[in-house]
C-alpha cells in the first residue's frame, strides 16, 4: 500500500471512532469511555507516524506542512478537552462534534491537497513509505510504550480538570 492509501485507511479509523461517538446518547457511559479511549489511542499513533515519518518524507514536495503542525496541535487542544470532560456531562457531545469537525476538516485537506501534493515523490517511494508508516503503526499499537503514554495523559488530564 502507498504512504497516502495506508493514511486514508487509517482517517477512516479515525473518522468512524468519531461518528460513532457522536451518535451515543448520555446514558451510554461505558461505550463513550471505550470509544474515546480508543480515539485517543489511534489519533496519537496517526498523529506520531505522520510527525516522525510522513511529513519529514514530504517537506520538500508540500507547502502545506506548517498548516498541518498547526492543526495537529489543535486537535490536540481538542482531545485534551474531550478527556477532561466527564462523558455524561451535558458539554460533552457538543465538544466531541467540535473535535470531529476539527479532524473532518484536516483529514480531508490531507486527503485533496495534501497526498496529491505526495505523489511527486513517486510510486516506489510512495509504496516504500507504507510499509513504514504500517510497521511503524503496528509497532505503536503493540507497544507498551504507547499504552504507558496514553495511561499518563489521561492521568495528567484527569489531575488537571477544571
Ligand atoms: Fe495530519
Ligand atoms: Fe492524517
Amino acid at each position: 500500500m502507498k504512504a497516502d492509501e495506508v493514511l486514508i485507511a487509517h482517517h477512516d479509523v479515525l473518522r468512524g471512532l468519531l461518528r460513532d461517538l457522536a451518535g451515543t446518547t448520555d446514558a451510554q457511559t461505558d461505550l463513550r469511555e471505550r470509544l474515546r479511549d480508543d480515539f485517543l489511542r489511534e489519533i496519537e499513533i496517526h498523529a506520531q507516524i505522520e510527525d516522525e515519518l510522513f511529513y519529514p518524507a514530504v517537506v520538500d514536495v508540500s507547502p502545506l506542512l506548517s498548516v498541518a503542525h498547526a492543526e495537529h496541535r489543535q486537535i490536540d487542544d481538542q482531545v485534551a478537552t474531550v478527556m477532561r470532560t466527564p462523558v455524561d456531562h451535558p458539554d460533552f457531545l457538543a465538544e466531541v462534534r467540535m473535535l470531529e469537525s476539527t479532524v473532518r476538516h484536516h483529514t480531508m485537506e490531507e486527503e485533496q491537497r495534501m497526498f496529491p501534493q505526495s505523489r511527486a515523490l513517486g510510486d516506489a517511494r510512495l509504496e516504500e513509505l507504507g510499509d513504514r508508516l504500517r510497521e511503524r503503526q503496528r509497532e505503536l499499537a503493540a507497544s507498551g510504550g504507547m499504552r504507558l503514554i496514553i495511561r499518563l495523559k489521561r492521568a495528567i488530564l484527569r489531575l488537571t480538570r477544571a
